[in-house]
């Protein structure tokens, strides 16, 4: 069994009323049941975390480091400006997924760049709450086909070997 940490960054707070037609009428709270119960439902033991401030984000990815084995993460706005999101992630060396609802790359130019999607494991953007649990299953594979195993950050080597 390992443990999950869905991680979700600013504004997200307001889904179910936020821009429905790009974000979806689930609720943050509708969301977080459905993902944990299919976490749950895979054998693992998933967290929830969201936030509005860029540092309550970097301690929790910290605290990952003794809690958690694999993170999901919308980094929200930050996505496309924080470098020190992007440097946490580096530092505790923990498998993780980008997650998006909305499709990042139809959308304004300044969410056509992401901090994010060079260090991660792969990106899921666009497929609505769908996106968030094809990570979770993805999460399982990796986590039960290699586990113990490190991944090595930066520029995948060896994008096959995921
Ligand atoms: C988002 C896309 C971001 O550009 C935006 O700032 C968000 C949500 C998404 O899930 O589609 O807040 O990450």
């Amino acid at each position: 069994m390992a443990t999950i940490l869905i991680l979700h960054g600013p504004n997200l707070n307001l889904l179910g009323t936020r821009e429905p037609y790009l974000y979806g009428h689930d609720t943050l709270a509708t969301l977080n049941t459905k993902i944990i119960a299919l976490v749950k439902t895979l054998g693992h033991e998933g967290i929830a975390f969201q936030s509005n401030a860029e540092s309550a984000l970097i301690d929790r990815i910290h605290q990952s480091q003794d809690d958690a084995d694999f993170i999901i993460f919308n980094p929200a706005a930050f996505t496309h400006t924080s470098i020190a999101l992007r440097d946490a992630l580096i530092a505790i060396n923990k498998p993780f997924i980008e997650v998006h609802l909305s499709n990042i790359y139809r959308r304004e130019a300044f969410r056509q760049s992401s901090y994010f999607s060079d260090i991660a494991l792969g990106t899921l953007t666009g497929l609505g709450i769908k996106g968030y649990l094809l990570a979770v299953r993805y999460a399982h594979y990796y986590l039960t086909k290699q586990e113990g195993a490190s991944y090595p950050y930066g520029p995948a080597q060896n994008p096959q070997a995921h």
